[in-house]
């Protein structure tokens, strides 16, 4: 097994499980919980991660295949996904490829949204260009909602992790991603939480100026 990342939720190993490439992500105790909470929290995120991620992928949006749910151990064995992060891609791409792969992202963003499901976790780490696909990943923090409040929250999240790694071509690359989201949303609906992304914003600055 090589380590191929370590969270502050899980570590995250390269495996071969019966000749196949897979990656075996393990959510680890914190020693600051409650042994009790500790255990039910991690094998309730392990469970959902693997349950929403089939229930994008039933949404059309590509995510790993999951092979194995180990609730015991907190783990889950799945499908290699071999790419690169959109956070890495974004910076090799040219115009034309850009408005493409953020075009994409925003209609598959607009597929979960549209099946009422949040991502909880919406950032370029959590997404991986294969091919002319962009998978999903880290779906612990997903849940249903038809709140636009809640997909408001998704794509303002994308929006800071955009503006944090990639600040220059940010506001090109929401640009592109909303033309995907509308895309598959409609114009009305798009526009409702657009409002509602800007509000979160505004009270983001709001509050974060008085703190
Ligand atoms: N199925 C996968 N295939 C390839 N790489 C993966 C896969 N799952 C996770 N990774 C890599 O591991 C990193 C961390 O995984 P992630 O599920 O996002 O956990 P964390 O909760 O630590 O963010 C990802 O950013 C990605 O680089
Ligand atoms: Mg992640």
């Amino acid at each position: 097994m090589k380590l191929l990342s370590k969270g502050a939720e899980a570590d995250l190993y390269i495996a071969e499980w019966y000749g196949r490439k897979v990656v075996i992500k393990r959510r680890i105790s914190k020693v600051y919980r409650n042994p009790c909470l500790d255990l039910r929290l991690r094998a309730s995120r392990t469970v959902r991660e693997a349950e929403n991620m089939h229930e994008a992928k039933k949404a059309s949006v590509p995510t790993p295949i999951i092979y194995l749910v180990d609730k015991e151990s907190t783990t889950l064995i799945m499908e290699y996904i071999d790419g690169l992060r959109v956070k890495e891609a974004l910076g090799m791409l040219d115009n034309s490829q850009k408005e493409k792969l953020c075009e994409q992202i925003g209609m598959k963003v607009g597929m979960l949204h549209s099946t009422s499901l949040i991502h909880g976790d919406l950032t370029t780490s959590n997404m991986i260009v294969c091919g002319d696909k962009v998978f999903f990943i880290d779906f612990g923090l997903s849940f249903h909602s038809h709140s636009d409040e809640d997909k408001g929250v998704d794509l303002h999240l994308l929006k800071r992790a955009l503006d944090s790694t990639h600040y220059k071509e940010s506001r090109d690359c929401l640009k592109y991603i909303l033309q995907g989201y509308r895309e598959v949303s409609g114009e009305s609906y798009t526009s409702k939480i657009l409002k509602k992304m800007k509000e979160i914003e505004y009270r983001g600055r709001y509050f974060s100026g008085r703190t």
